[in-house]
């Protein structure tokens, strides 16, 4: 077994890209083999896309390669603001060839890079479906929330063999569309004082400054007891290069925000990135202000994206969304839709010595 850096090709369907296609189909056979699903199938389309972007962060991706076939990777996820102190590593092995020594491999590469990358403290991510959650005798618990992740399956214990702790749980739930119209009407409130707006694909240039301020807001005013994370800056140009990168995946973004009437602020915002066909659409980023907190605007603006996506793309019959198990408010507006619990993610952190 070897351990090579990954090139990423600027086209497909050339030499240079076949082991980047060759990656993308193992990692697939790696999602539709945890979730039952291809909820999280990419195409090699989409999978590159994702990895052109390298303005705001920078990716590096090595394979385990054994008998000329790849068995595994690691991909390091650098956030590229000033002073980051971050880096996200993903790792996944075959499921027939785990328990040899690949993963350890591949995450003492990732660790060699962050530390390369002047990175201190790395995260590392586990996935829980909800099925593989039931009869767990022994839980791992987050400093933080009432979630806790099964302490024998062989993702969290590799993760704590090498020394990280769990930070936070994120839980993800989903929603089976359309909604039934006696909810709808239970959700739907006058909104006095605030306009909502909308679009699919690129944020109109007037909004799009303000936008990004409540963009950047996105990464220092949620719930993150537990874990470190590198504040993220924001500007027009950040927001129109993921709009590209989105598009390019097949999957712009439907926003809706409020604006603030009197001041001109964006006071709320939510997003659905909604692919042109399947048929499931992924929750981004909601966010509400802390000033405009407690006026039910959450509820208004994911309320007005559904019913956005109903008409713009009657084909999407489910939303995915992730929030942390901490973060009651959300949770609680995501329960008032109708959400359902869908699978755990844990998020866990090392220090670097
Ligand atoms: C988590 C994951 C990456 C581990 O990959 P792996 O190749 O099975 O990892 P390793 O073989 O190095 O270690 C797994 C176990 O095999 C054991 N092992 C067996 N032979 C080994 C060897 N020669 N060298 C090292 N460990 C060995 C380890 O002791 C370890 O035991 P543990 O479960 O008690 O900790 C893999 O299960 C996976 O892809 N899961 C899905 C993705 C995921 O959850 N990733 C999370 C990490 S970011």
């Amino acid at each position: 077994m070897r351990v090579t850096r990954l090139p990423i090709p600027d086209t497909l369907g050339t030499p240079e890209s076949a082991a980047f296609e060759e990656l993308v189909g193992v990692l697939n056979g790696i999602v539709v083999d945890l979730w039952g699903d291809d909820d999280f199938v990419e195409t090699a389309e989409q999978a590159l896309a994702a990895h052109r972007e390298q303005d705001y962060t920078e990716r590096i991706v090595f394979v385990a390669i054994e008998e000329d076939a790849i068995v595994g990777r690691v991909e390091v996820v650098f956030p590229l603001n000033a002073d980051s102190e971050t880096a996200s590593l993903l790792v996944d092995v075959v499921p027939a060839l785990r328990g040899r020594g690949i993963g350890t491999a591949l995450l003492a590469k990732g660790h060699e890079l962050a530390a390369e990358g002047g990175r201190r403290v790395v995260s590392a991510y586990t996935e829980h479906p909800i099925r593989t959650l039931e009869g767990a005798e022994r839980l791992v618990r987050a400093s933080a929330g009432s979630a806790g992740l099964p302490a024998e399956s062989p993702a969290v214990r590799f993760v704590r063999r090498h020394g990280y702790s769990l930070g936070q749980i994120e839980r993800s739930s989903e929603l089976h569309l359309p909604l039934p119209p006696e909810r709808e009407a239970g959700l739907t409130m006058p909104l006095n004082g605030f306009r909502l707006v909308s679009w699919w694909g690129a944020a109109p240039d007037e909004l799009l400054e303000r936008f990004a301020a409540m963009k950047a807001r996105m990464s220092t005013d949620i719930p993150q007891t537990g874990i470190a994370v590198d504040p993220e800056d924001w500007d027009g140009e950040r927001v129109r290069s993921q709009e590209r990168t989105l598009v390019a995946r097949g999957e712009p973004l439907l926003v809706t925000v409020a604006v603030h009437e009197a001041s001109g602020e964006i006071a709320a915002y939510t997003e659905l990135a909604v692919p042109a066909d399947g048929t499931k659409a992924e929750q981004y980023d909601t966010l509400v202000a802390r000033a405009y907190r407690g006026h039910r605007l959450g509820t208004a603006v994911k309320l007005r994206n559904i019913q956005e996506l109903g008409r713009r793309a009657p084909h999407i019959r489910r939303i995915l969304t992730w929030n942390a198990d901490e973060n009651d408010p959300m949770l609680a507006i995501n329960r008032a839709f109708g959400f359902r619990p869908h699978a755990l993610t844990g998020h866990w952190q090392k220090t670097l010595e």
